[in-house]
């Protein structure tokens, strides 16, 4: 089976350019549909043009998010997917905006990239805190969205080491490197497999 995407980004779109390129070779059963950024002057913009793929700038400057979010689901009703993928994307959706992408067994259709092992190090700066903090070993997980942030269902987690002599800017270098090969390869097992959910124990686990 082939999937149809939507890409939400906010800034450089190398992700993004990873996953057009896994579809322009045939290593992803996909198709980007559009990409949707909340900033114009986004490189991921041009990239994706770069690649033929419709782009939609739906700038969220001066509005609320409520607004910002409505404004978008108007944009992508031109335009038909199955799911929504998130790739550098820096707003928070909201369960308002999620509930419109919920599958019925449950969950929504919209998957992101975290550049750190969830649970650890959650938010914006992952890669910072996790160097920071000393880790001998990061890694990269592709996960469910759901009402919280970086918390949904784990689809795929892969580890990279960090060396002794690394930079911060050597240590991220071989995390995107991981996200580049990760993200295709995580979408390309849902266009196949669809999704498949393990139930998390530690929810119903009692101590
Ligand atoms: C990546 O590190 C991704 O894991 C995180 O934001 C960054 C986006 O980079 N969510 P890019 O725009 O895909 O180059």
């Amino acid at each position: 089976m082939s999937i149809d995407l939507a890409i939400f980004v906010s800034g450089r779109g190398s992700n993004m350019e990873a996953i057009a390129r896994a579809c322009a070779n045939g290593e992803l059963d996909a198709k980007v549909a559009v990409v949707l950024a909340n900033d114009a002057t986004a490189a991921a913009v041009t990239i994706a043009q770069e690649y033929a793929i419709p782009a939609v700038v739906v700038a969220n400057q001066g509005l609320s998010r409520q607004e910002h979010e409505s404004k978008i689901l108007t944009a992508l009703s031109s335009y038909t997917f199955d799911f929504i993928v998130l790739a550098g994307y820096m707003r928070i959706l909201t369960p308002d905006f999620l509930k419109h992408f919920r599958d019925p067994r449950g969950f929504y259709r919209v998957i992101n990239i975290h550049p750190s092992l969830l649970p650890a190090f959650p938010g914006k700066s992952a890669y910072e805190e996790a160097f920071k903090y000393g880790v001998k070993v990061s890694g990269i997980t592709v996960h469910l969205v759901d009402d919280q942030v970086d918390h949904g269902a784990i689809l795929a987690q892969q580890a990279f080491p960090r060396h002794d002599e690394d930079t911060l800017e050597t240590f991220m270098r071989r995390g995107l490197k991981v996200e580049h090969l990760l993200y295709p390869r995580v979408l390309q097992q849902v266009s196949q497999n669809g999704i498949k959910l393990q139930i998390r124990e530690r929810e119903s686990v009692e101590i």
